[in-house]
């Protein structure tokens, strides 16, 4: 299983990515948008960042043809750059072309299993389920989350479920057990993830007891 973090900056990304568990980046507008910088240059610096993993950048164009466009421009920026397209029905026409094309797609805003089927019919390389605005508006997201993998996977589609919108350790940790190729994390959610109150406390226990022994060097 994959994990991706969900963040446009830079320190967050560099200071994960040289862990190695990181395997990739989503971004989208808002990220984008909250860093202030110029957008295409902080894709890049990401994108270089990001030598051997994906980095998912999405389309802001609204009409079909200008998106497709856009889509094209944003792909060519990065051989690692995936390129990410609202699950729309209006849009469908355009992820076929770009598929048949050889662009890269993460089909975003996925909110049902028929949205996931479509997308997997076009083969798409992600199929990005939105599980925390799911559970925002009371539908059991992590529940659908199991039934998109159930599908995707039981039908040897080529596309992988991306587990996204993810704002608890919980959620994440039901997206493993759900089957999902991919989780896309906060960097908050990943480290509080990865911290446990046993941890820190059995490294004190070890340290203490070590220097009762006295010495200076080891080995
Ligand atoms: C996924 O690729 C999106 O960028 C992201 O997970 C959206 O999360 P949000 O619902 O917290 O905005």
């Amino acid at each position: 299983m994959q994990i991706f973090i969900d963040t446009a900056n830079i320190a967050d990304i560099k200071k994960w990515y040289q862990t190695g568990i990181i395997d990739g980046i989503t971004t989208n507008p808002t990220h984008l948008s909250a860093e202030g910088a110029n957008p295409k240059e902080q894709i890049l610096e990401i994108c270089a960042i990001v030598k051997d993993g994906t980095v998912s950048v999405e389309v802001t164009e609204k009409e079909p043809e200008a998106l497709y466009r856009q889509a094209k421009e944003i792909a060519a920026l990065a051989s690692n750059i995936v390129v990410k397209i609202p699950c729309h029905v209006d849009y469908f026409p355009v992820i076929k072309r770009l598929g048949a094309e050889g662009v890269p797609i993460n089909a975003t805003l996925i909110f049902s299993l028929s949205q996931a089927l479509a997308a997997a019919k076009y083969s798409v390389r992600y199929i990005s389920l939105f599980v925390g605005r799911c559970d925002d508006i009371g539908i059991d997201g992590i529940d659908l989350l199991g039934q998109i993998c159930g599908a995707i996977h039981g039908h040897a589609f080529e596309s992988k479920v991306l587990s996204a919108s993810l704002r608890t350790v919980r959620q994440l940790q039901e997206s493993i057990d759900s089957g999902a190729d991919i989780a896309t994390v906060p960097v908050e959610v990943l480290a509080k993830s990865l911290n446990h109150p046993l941890l820190t406390a059995g490294i004190e226990t070890f340290n203490r007891d070590w220097q009762k022994l006295g010495i200076k060097q080891f080995p």
